[in-house]
């Protein structure tokens, strides 16, 4: 059983949402996820203490979350000696028109942090209306409106694919099975 961090940034949840789905995924894999918030973070956090660490963070025009860019930098010595994941939850990620953007909204990341993860993961995410101000929802419809012409922008919409998010957990439980020669435990 490997011990596996999933620290993440989230704005309105769903970064969190996407994190307790893969720590499941990872649980059901046999293996021994934390999940934290970046923010809750305390000095009695050790990255050193966990055999793999994923990394998540949303984006809010066109940037991941500081708090997690700056956990990243504190990290980055630990991290490269490490299994590990980044995934990004995104409303570009929400259709294959917006491949292209997340993906260099990775590369910025890469780029700040000088930490390049071994698995990258690219989510869609959600707009939720309920968790926005007025004036941010009014600006969010038009967003809907003009990107997701098919969307029902009355409420809130989440184009997070369960699937993918499974799928990649999966795929990293495997790889850190075969880094650490740990097998995870099913019992
Ligand atoms: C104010 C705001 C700005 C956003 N800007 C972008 C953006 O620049 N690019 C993008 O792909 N998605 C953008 N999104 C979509 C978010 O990435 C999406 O809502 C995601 O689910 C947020 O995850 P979180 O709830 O974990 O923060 C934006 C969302 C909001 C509310």
């Amino acid at each position: 059983m490997a011990s596996i961090l999933v620290c993440y940034g989230t704005g309105e949840g769903q970064t969190e949402k996407v994190a307790d789905r893969l720590a499941d995924e990872l649980t059901a894999r046999g293996h021994d996820p934390t999940t934290v918030n970046v923010k809750a973070v305390g000095s009695d956090l050790n990255v050193a203490d966990f055999d793999a660490v994923l990394v998540g963070a949303s984006i809010h025009f066109g940037r991941h979350q500081k708090a997690v860019r700056k956990f990243v930098g504190a990290n980055r010595d630990v991290l490269v000696t490490k299994p590990t994941g980044f995934f990004q939850v995104s409303g570009a990620s929400a259709n294959e028109d917006g491949a292209a953007e997340a993906t260099t909204y990775v590369e910025k990341f890469v780029e700040a942090t000088n930490w390049r993860p071994d698995r990258i993961g690219l989510f869609g995410g959600a707009i939720r209306f309920s968790e926005y101000g007025f004036l941010l929802g009014a600006l969010m419809k038009r967003v809907v409106e003009s990107g997701f012409p098919d969307v029902d922008a009355s409420g809130d919409v989440e184009f997070t694919d369960w699937e993918s998010v499974d799928a990649f957990a999966d795929a990293f439980a495997t790889f850190v099975e075969e880094r650490t020669g740990d097998a995870g435990s099913t019992e």
